[in-house]
């Protein structure tokens, strides 16, 4: 059956593909255009010390502080967030893509920390020196969207690194942002 026409300017839809059901693959090559900010989630606890990237991070609300944090239930770092019940987020300097790829690929917990050095922020969960901004989060909800939880986190401490520029992941590869 033919879709009726989007209520788009000509000169818009000219050039793109506009695809009304989209599959996985079509999903994430969209995706792919949308800039994300980098972060390194920590957790530690009674499970360990874990990690992870991440750029499925957003503020949720500043009334009680709170973002989220969208983590795959099979990375190695999944189970220690839930025990642990908290976890820091390390937003990443623009000089840190060695930190990101450290914790984004399938290397052992202890060689991703030795990616970086790290500080207590209030719960344990460690922060990373030279982070644009770590944000110390107690899990005060967790719910299951398809393969992964979403991790809502009440922020109870903040560490400010220097202002510098941030990194950022586009296109499927890192760029840096000025400051
Ligand atoms: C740039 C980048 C962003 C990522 N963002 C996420 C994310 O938001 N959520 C997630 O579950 N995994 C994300 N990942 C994948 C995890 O970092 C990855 O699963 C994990 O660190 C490596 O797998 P393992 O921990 O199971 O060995 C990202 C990876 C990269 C390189």
């Amino acid at each position: 059956m033919t879709q009726p026409a989007l209520a788009l300017p000509t000169s818009f839809v000219e050039d793109a593909d506009i695809l009304r059901a989209p599959d996985d693959k079509a999903y994430r090559e969209a995706m792919a255009r949308v800039a994300s900010a980098v972060h390194v989630i920590t957790t530690d606890g009674p499970a360990g010390r874990a990690g992870m990237t991440a750029t499925a991070v957003s503020s949720v609300t500043d009334t009680p502080p709170t973002l989220l944090v969208c983590v795959k239930r099979t990375t190695a770092a999944y189970p220690a967030l839930v025990a642990n019940g908290q976890f820091c987020v390390n937003t990443l300097a623009a000089d840190m893509e060695a930190v990101a790829a450290a914790f984004g690929g399938k290397t052992a917990m202890d060689e991703r920390f030795a990616a970086g050095d790290w500080y207590d922020l209030a719960t344990g969960s460690p922060a990373l020196v030279g982070a644009l901004s770590s944000f110390a989060c107690r899990v005060t909800a967790r719910h299951s969207v398809g393969t992964h939880d979403v991790f809502y986190g009440e922020v109870v401490a903040i560490g400010l690194g220097q202002p510098s520029g941030g990194l950022s992941y586009f296109a499927r590869g890192y760029r840096t942002l000025a400051p």
